[in-house]
């Protein structure tokens, strides 16, 4: 079996690195290809993520870099068509709801290539999210859909998509810190940073519809008034650093620092007293590690972690930071049992799919 694996985005890189090691387990002897766009391309935020997770050397780099949507999605179909033909496989496994997976399906279904596509169902609602037409599309070419909770199937079933394609293996995010637990547990980030566990908020930022827009100057503002009171540590995804910089926005008190390692930020994160985050996977992290999670966002594609009760809808509302640290006192110190399913073996019960067991 001929199989490419394309990634090309931080997250990326983290749900595919179980799926890339299981399958090269249980598929000794076929072709593993892995494909990196080059979407996400500073060493922080792509290469330190690819050795701290094992993720072999990519065997072809696209280059793709930053661009417009229409620019970036049509660069990587057009690198990527020459590298399919050459690589002739028989499966394109794609995960997440990036741009480059909606260049990858797009690419590898008009040439008739089957696409498996991992963590696949989610939905916003919201099709204003750049996310959420990736996933869709994602979903309807892709043959094999790879659910990671439960409410994907109905989502799926919504939009006419058979039950033989929709296989719930469980999340392959949650199996990478599953698999670097101890490692994540024993690194100590938060006291290299000077910083008290279970004490801090760590802020996370960077949709388009948060820091590209009128809402970034107040949130900084709202996240200064936040540090009076407990210490916010604040690791800048490079989209969010650079409009900072142009609003000149100021920040004192925020321990403001370049984007982590895996290994360093998940520290931080299981050791934070709360997370303030607009990102997708954190909703997902904090769940399983029992960190309440405040979102600023109007809605989320993961509700599996509001009902587990680590994560909490503020809105699209900077002036909702102020009520976080009332609503910590009032939340229930118990750690939720994590959903179905994300128990560190969902990238095995992939490999059990795709090599048909
Ligand atoms: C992308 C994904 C988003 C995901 C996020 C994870 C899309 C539409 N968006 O958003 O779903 O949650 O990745 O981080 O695919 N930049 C750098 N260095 C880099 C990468 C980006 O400086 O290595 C800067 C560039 O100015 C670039 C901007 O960040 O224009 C945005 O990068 P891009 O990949 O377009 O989107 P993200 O905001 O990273």
């Amino acid at each position: 079996m001929r199989i490419v694996y394309v990634i090309g985005t931080r997250p990326n890189f983290v749900k595919t690195a179980p799926v890339i090691g299981a399958l090269r387990r249980r598929l000794p002897d076929s072709r593993h290809a892995i494909v990196h766009t080059g979407q996400h391309y500073d060493r922080g935020m792509s290469e330190i993520f690819l050795e701290e997770l094992d993720v072999p050397a990519p065997d072809h780099m696209l280059e793709v870099g930053s661009g417009s949507h229409a620019a970036q999605t049509a660069r990587v179909m057009e690198r990527l068509e020459p590298v399919l033909e050459e690589e002739r496989p028989d499966l394109v496994l794609v995960p997440g709801d990036v741009n480059s997976t909606l260049a990858a399906v797009l690419t590898a279904v008009k040439m008739q290539i089957p696409v498996g596509h991992i963590e696949s169902g989610l939905r916003s609602f919201d099709r204003s999210m750049p996310e959420e037409i990736n996933r869709i599309v994602a979903d309807e070419f892709s043959e094999q859909l790879f659910l990671h909770s439960e409410e994907a199937i109905g989502n799926l079933r919504a939009e006419g998509i058979a039950e033989e394609r929709m296989h719930f293996v469980g999340n392959t995010m949650i199996d990478t810190l599953v698999a670097l637990e101890e490692r994540i547990r024993a690194a100590g980030a938060a006291a290299r940073l000077g910083v008290p566990a279970g004490e801090y908020v760590l802020v996370t930022l960077h949709r388009p519809a948060l820091v590209d827009g009128e809402l970034l100057p107040e949130t900084v503002h709202r996240l200064a008034e936040l540090a009076a009171e407990r210490p916010v540590v604040f690791p800048v995804h490079p989209r969010t650093r650079k409009k900072m910089e142009a609003v000149e926005a100021d920040h004192p008190g925020l321990l403001l620092s370049e984007p982590l390692g895996y290994v360093e930020f998940l520290s931080l994160l299981a050791d934070a007293g709360a997370v303030l985050t607009d990102s997708g996977g954190i909703q997902e992290e904090t769940t399983y590690l029992g960190v309440p999670c405040f979102t600023l966002r109007d809605n989320t594609e993961r509700p599996v972690t509001i009902r587990a009760g680590t994560n909490t809808l503020l809105g699209l509302d900077p002036a909702a930071i102020a009520g976080i640290p009332a609503a910590l006192a009032e939340r229930p110190a118990r750690k939720p049992e994590p959903p179905p399913l994300w128990d560190g073996h969902a990238a095995e019960r992939i490999a059990d799919v795709v090599a048909g067991d």
